[in-house]
């Protein structure tokens, strides 16, 4: 990754991917049997394909320059032709748009630029013509401070309301306890109370005159942190998720979700050594993140959800430091948790992370076999990365690299996480000039972090305009990079061989192969440093398929011996492979990998 970003800091600074790796358990051979059976489990959310759009830059309808959510409905025949199951929708609500919706200021309306209630139902409608389910975005540590709650809470501190909000007195800027860093962030005689940074820098207290105290502001100060132990606080963000579950959304994707509860004892949190981008302290994030409580909360927000006939679904954003601690996200054993909290450790390995196919085998047999059977989800792309294509990519290589990234995504059992624009290739564009950038950490924290515009850039839907099909308005709320004369949908979908047409026969291949929607999977040449390889076993009458990716710049020959997946024969018939070289491979002892080759067959 060319930068770290803000959001993975929440993550890095609970530990290094390093660490996260070497504090994972091991695997017994007992753990990886389970994970071998095929299963009949029809639930949608455990073979779908869920595809994230972020609003603002997916499709502008009326020509603002922004996208919304019209341009959405727009595009859905395009969705559904490259296969997805699903869409989550990054907040459309209605929004100072400080943090471009994440700053939330009334949780049961559209943002206007976005358009209107109908404008919604229109589109969940119009999505389920199609069989898409319409997943939102739901924002609970937080809200803007311009919403209303806000605006009561801070207003004194005898308003109903104030609680509804994490407050502090803070201590004495002359007291013993204040120290260098805290006394940055001094007001009328007081400093924070204790260390806590804002994951987008500077101390997370703020100090209102109106109540003389400081409250509390995991990410921008515009977003103060809801006081979750309040539990009227539970009721209400349950009421507006209420409000959309009627309204016929499939599911909720949890911002931030670990970040609910603090320590009540406001301890300081240990410093991890060095300086942040934006020149803070490196914390280890140990008494703002991943605290026991918000297990309480997930499991009645599981009871509320279930009452909802159609399977509706609970995916988390969860940067934790290793799957054992993912496994708790799912409510370990009893399940009665999320049904999808992200894997973030297969696809953000850190922001330096080249593809390690010994790593990745080790990251993707822990998910299959130490969260309890429940179901994995990977994904390598959003909204808050460099995208995959240049962190992984060598500049040699990319085409190639797009390539396995999508086979790993969509041939493993996991449900798959894509971000728009990922099938097609399209590159981070990062800002040249601090004067372009719109994403405000990459103002504070410029030139180090240049923030999070270069993920967010409109979508490259064809060549005829410089708007490449996005808008109409010469001027798009970020411009559309200049990589839109070749990487767009319409060049792309007739070429046989784009990546758009790669993920578009993948994504069918893992529907109708038994193999690959309903198969185990078996871990194949585990001690290959350089490629991943593993068997889908087969259903009942079924042929199990091989998926061999290598994971490094130079070519390999395999030795592959299948028999831990019981594949006793050697003929294979190649479904699918990014080099011609490999289209004529007949059997698994005669496989040469190319560069960051992917190859899936199917065994006779
Ligand atoms: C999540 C979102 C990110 C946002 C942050 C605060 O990490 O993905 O975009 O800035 O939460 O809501």
């Amino acid at each position: 990754m060319k930068r770290p970003s803000p959001v993975q800091l929440v993550c890095v600074t609970v530990l290094s991917a390093a660490s996260c790796f070497a504090q994972s358990g091991a695997v017994s051979p007992a753990d990886l049997k389970a994970a071998e059976k095929p299963s009949s489990d029809s639930t949608w959310w455990k073979h779908a394909v869920v595809y994230e759009i972020y609003p603002r830059s997916f499709q502008d309808s009326n020509g603002d320059g922004v996208g919304d959510l019209n341009g959405i409905t727009q595009r859905l025949d395009y969705l559904k032709d490259l296969g997805v199951d699903a869409i989550w929708i990054a907040p459309m609500y209605p929004s100072p748009q400080v943090d471009f919706g994440y700053d939330i200021s009334d949780y049961e309306n559209v943002d206007p630029q976005y358009g209107t209630l109908a404008d919604m139902d229109r589109l969940i409608a119009e999505a389920k013509k199609r069989n898409i389910r319409v997943c939102l975005d739901m924002v609970l540590n937080h809200t803007s401070d311009k919403h209303a709650w806000f605006q009561q809470s801070a207003s004194s501190r005898t308003d109903p309301k104030h609680d509804w909000y994490v407050w502090n007195e803070g201590k004495l800027a002359t007291g013993p306890g204040a120290t260098p860093y805290e006394k940055r962030f001094a007001h009328d005689g007081k400093v924070p109370i204790n260390d806590w940074e804002s994951g987008f820098g500077g101390s997370a207290w703020q100090w209102t005159p109106a109540t003389e105290q400081f409250y509390y502001h995991k990410f921008y100060r515009e977003q103060p942190d809801l006081n979750w132990r309040n539990p009227a606080v539970e009721k209400a963000m349950f009421a507006s998720m209420q409000f959309w579950l009627d309204r016929g959304v499939a599911g909720f994707r949890l911002d931030a979700i670990p970040t609910l509860f603090e320590d009540p004892q406001l301890r300081d949190e240990p410093e991890a050594g060095g300086v942040n981008a934006q020149g803070d302290p490196n914390l280890k994030d140990v008494y703002t993140s991943n605290l026991p409580e918000v297990h309480g909360v997930i499991r009645r927000m599981r009871t509320m959800v279930s009452k909802y006939p159609g399977d509706r679904v609970l995916i988390g954003e969860t940067y934790l430091p290793n799957t054992l601690e993912l496994d708790k996200w799912y409510g370990s054993a009893d399940k009665n948790e999320l049904q999808l909290p992200m894997d973030m450790l297969v696809g953000f390995q850190g922001n330096h992370a080249k593809l390690d196919a010994t790593k990745l085998r080790q990251y993707l047999v822990e998910v299959e076999t130490q969260v309890h059977g429940s179901q994995p989800l990977l994904v390598f792309d959003n909204h808050d990365n460099v995208r995959s294509h240049d962190r992984y990519g060598d500049g040699e290589h990319d085409a190639a690299i797009d390539r396995l990234i999508a086979a790993l995504l969509l041939t493993s059992r996991a449900t798959a996480l894509m971000y728009y624009g990922e099938e097609l290739g399209m590159p981070t564009t990062i800002p040249t000039r601090v004067e372009d950038v719109k994403d405000p950490i990459g103002i504070t924290g410029w030139p180090k972090e240049k923030g999070r515009d270069g993920e967010r850039t409109p979508m490259q839907w064809d060549a005829t305009t410089p708007q490449a099909g996005f808008s109409t308005n010469a001027k798009t709320w970020l411009p559309v990079p200049a990589s839109y004369a070749t990487i767009n949908v319409k060049a792309e979908q007739s070429d046989p061989q784009s990546l758009l047409n790669w993920h578009k026969k993948l994504i069918s291949m893992r529907r109708s192969l038994p193999a690959l929607h309903d198969g185990g999977l078996v871990m194949v040449d585990t001690d290959n440093p350089d490629v991943l390889s593993f068997v889908r076993t087969a259903p009942a009458g079924a042929k199990p398929v091989l998926v061999c990716l290598n994971m490094s710049a130079s070519p390999k020959t395999l030795h592959l011996d299948l028999s831990a997946a019981a594949v006793k024969g050697v003929e294979i018939r190649t479904l699918l492979t990014n080099d011609a070289t490999l289209t004529p491979v007949h059997s698994v002892k005669d496989v040469t990998m190319p560069a960051y080759g992917s190859y899936i067959g199917e065994l006779q």
